[in-house]
């Protein structure tokens, strides 16, 4: 490997900063009408339209109401398959479930039209006794049918009895808020139908199963439909399933024989596209004298819509991390008038390691030791779980090249002991963890005359650098110089590639790059061997290597050489090969995951409560990189969105009617550049040979775990108070 591992530019960097990238809403079409949602005002109830002057506006194409849209197969249920398929509002009843539901859509020649007729809409409601306060619906929880593909309970050991018997123990319970999503680029969507064929731009992070929803939800077969989205200005799990929105723009392109586009506003994020859900978790930790745990539960109790039973997997965490003697965890969701939930950067991880990684310096504290030292001593030498060894661990060496550069051994063990001035200083830390997944991937390698090759895999990038590690990844199985090889992907007619969520895309997508190139080699060579006016003519196949543009005969003369370029001029065809991958029975004999230790730096005013973080030093076992410059980006843009878990972003529900009151960029905080420290992340050294050929560990989500536990730890060691429930905003300390 050549390329692979260098710290390159991103290939598409000077495309975005030119603002040259087309994100879906950039597309357009001949005649393209444009659409308005519009958003139920109450949570529970029927509703109502008279829509007789929207529609009589000037420009006004159609006005979708449950009163007038045509019905899909099965109620627009056919695609039906939590979580990955949701279940939507598409204007087939007049009943209405959460506030911000869509309830009409209005079509207009022009957005301003659309806008205008919409406010014309005369709405009625019957309302009902909604559910909308989590502390009421919380006694009415169940158990999911399943999380994460587990089991909502797990159990070994006996907890009460170690309970009973620990030298030491905690017990307290943690929340974390509604949160939500807030990518640069909204969702989006332009719907145009050519006949009976269905092209859709829209932005999101799984190409194809936007693809199968929509042919699904429509009763139309997946060949019909082409989705389309070369760039995501960020996902982090909203766009990875098709809303509601997606189907109504194409069922207004084809009531109005024209191409619609729908963009959602900004308030409107907080509404039908899904959100982090508010968690309790109830944590009790029992140890021995010695610190090692002997008992730990983790209960969870979520949020989730009366349409959808989505689980916010926050104990799955908990079953891996450490090693104890027994451990419960339980997962319980309680169904409200509110949008359904959805996949948030490190769902489960995220919100779960605040609880564990707090509760385990709760009993580090109330037994004097190290919290560092504290979870040494209950490293999992193996998955304590699933009793499977780890494919590779570097969690030691994270906790180790991460205190050392944070300066942990500065640190005055007493609580509320540092200060520098009217500032409490505090020092925290918490384990960072994400499991290493992975899915089938199919890419394709076309080399043509003029000696450069198209390499094509339907993923997408959401910003994190896929166009350019696969490229990199392409180049060196080919054997190319990087810049004769152009990486396409967002695109449904491509080779099949997964969602780009689950921190999956270099592990799954890279294999079948890799698998191509090396085909494509592969016949470059055959070539070679075949062609009598060749350097190469009749060499041996397997002393021929490839690498920069050249096959050459290893350790054979320097003459016996041939550009790649002068070989497929004088084949003067275009050469087309595929490639796949899927992982084979691995997780059957280990667990895979990504480790890493954040440490944090806090200043707390004494008088104000303002808390700031001046100083975050994170280190990650992650397997190999594939580009050093583009991971440091991901995983420095995980710890930033951790800081924001920490300190600010929380969605306030009105408790009188289910509205998120702060539904706006102005009100919902989320960290900018003044509330962002120095981040010194380390990568230590880690060699997997499990997971994938590449030996490449995802790090799009573990840079936001184990953050908002070291802060939370930190206010707690600058303060001596210990604040529970996430945000940690100035109120709670004063
Ligand atoms: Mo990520 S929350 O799996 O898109």
């Amino acid at each position: 490997m050549n390329y692979v591992g260098q710290g390159l530019d991103r290939s598409d960097g000077r495309l975005k900063v030119c603002g040259a990238a087309p994100y879906a809403a950039e597309f357009t079409a001949p005649r393209m009408a444009h659409a308005v949602l519009l958003l139920s005002t109450v949570a529970k109830g029927r509703v109502r339209i008279d829509a007789a002057s929207a529609e009589a506006a000037p420009g006004v194409l159609a006005v979708m109401t449950p009163a007038n849209t045509p019905p899909l197969p099965q109620g627009g249920k056919a695609a039906v398959n939590p979580p990955a398929g949701r279940v939507l509002s598409l204007l087939q009843d007049d009943v209405v479930s959460y506030n911000g539901q869509p309830i009409a859509l209005v079509v207009a020649d022009t957005l301003e039209r659309a806008t205008d007729a919409m406010r014309m809409l005369k709405v009625s409601y019957t309302t009902a006794d909604a559910s909308v306060d989590f502390e009421k619906a919380k006694l009415e929880a169940h158990a999911p049918a399943q999380v994460n593909r587990e089991s909502p309970d797990s159990a070994r050991g006996d907890v009460a009895k170690a309970l009973a018997g620990a030298a030491s123990r905690i017990e307290a319970r943690y929340t974390t808020p509604v949160e939500h999503h807030n990518p640069m680029e909204p969702h989006a969507t332009i719907a145009e139908w050519n006949g009976d064929r269905l092209i859709l731009h829209d932005s999101t992070q799984y190409v194809s199963g936007v693809k199968e929803t929509i042919a699904k939800t429509l009763g139309i077969g997946p060949e019909q439909v082409t989705v389309i989205c070369p760039y995501v200005g960020g996902g982090f799990g909203c766009k990875g399933s098709a809303w509601s929105h997606v189907t109504l723009a194409a069922m207004a392109a084809r009531q109005v024989g024209r191409p619609v586009k729908l963009v959602l506003d900004r308030t409107q994020m907080f509404g039908p596209v899904g959100n982090r859900p508010r968690t309790e978790q109830s944590l009790r930790l029992g140890a021995a004298a010695d610190g090692r745990l002997s008992a730990v539960h983790h209960g969870v109790v979520a949020e989730t819509s009366v349409l959808e039973d989505w689980v916010e997997p926050s104990a799955i965490v908990t079953r891996m991390l450490y090693a104890s003697e027994s451990q419960t965890t339980s997962h319980r969701i309680t169904k409200m008038n509110v949008g359904t939930p959805t996949f948030m950067r490190a769902p489960g991880e995220a919100s779960g390691s605040y609880a564990l990684e707090c509760a385990l310096d709760e009993l580090a504290e109330q037994m004097k030791i190290d919290p560092l030292e504290m979870r040494l001593r209950n490293y999992a030498e193996q998955d304590p779980g699933k009793r499977l060894p780890f494919s590779s661990k570097a969690l030691r060496e994270c906790y180790r090249a991460g205190a050392e550069r944070f300066g942990w051994s500065l640190r005055d063990t007493r609580p509320a002991s540092m200060r520098d001035g009217r500032w409490q200083v505090g020092l925290g830390m918490a384990s960072a963890t994400y499991p290493t997944n992975r899915s089938p991937a199919e890419a394709l390698v076309r080399l043509t005359p003029d000696g450069t090759a198209v390499v094509q895999s339907g993923s997408q990038d959401l910003g994190t650098g896929t166009y350019t590690v696969m490229t990199q990844v392409a180049a060196d199985a080919i054997g190319l110089p990087i810049e004769r090889v152009r990486f396409e992907l967002g695109d449904s007619r491509m080779p099949k590639a997964p969602v780009s969520g689950g921190s999956q895309s270099v592990a799954s997508v890279s294999p079948a790059v890799l698998a191509a190139g090396l085909a494509a080699r592969s016949k470059l060579i055959d070539l070679a061997i075949a062609d009598a006016q060749s350097p190469l003519y009749q060499g041996r196949r397997d002393a021929i290597e490839a690498g920069d543009g050249w096959l050459r005969l290893r350790g054979g003369d320097a003459a016996r050489a041939e550009s790649i370029e002068a070989l497929m001029a004088r084949a003067g065809q275009v050469i087309e090969v595929r490639g796949e991958a899927k992982p084979g029975d691995e997780k059957k004999a280990y667990s895979m995951h990504a480790f890493g230790a954040v440490f944090a730096e806090v200043r707390v005013d004494q008088d104000l409560g303002i808390v700031r973080v001046p100083r975050i030093v994170a280190a990650y076992g992650v397997g190999n990189l594939l580009n050093a410059k583009t991971a440091h980006s991901q995983l420095m843009g995980g710890i930033v969105w951790g800081v924001g878990m920490a300190l600010f972003e929380e969605t306030h529900r009105d408790l009188r009617n289910g509205r998120y009151i702060n539904g706006n960029l102005a009100e919902y905080h989320v960290p900018v550049n003044a509330d962002i420290g120095s981040i010194d992340i380390i990568v230590v050294p880690e060699t997997d040979r499990v997971i994938n050929p590449l030996g490449a560990k995802g790090i799009g989500e573990i840079g936001i775990t184990g953050v908002a536990g070291a802060i939370g730890n930190a206010v707690f060691h600058a303060t001596g108070r210990r604040i529970r429930d996430l945000p940690i905003t100035l109120d709670k300390l004063l």
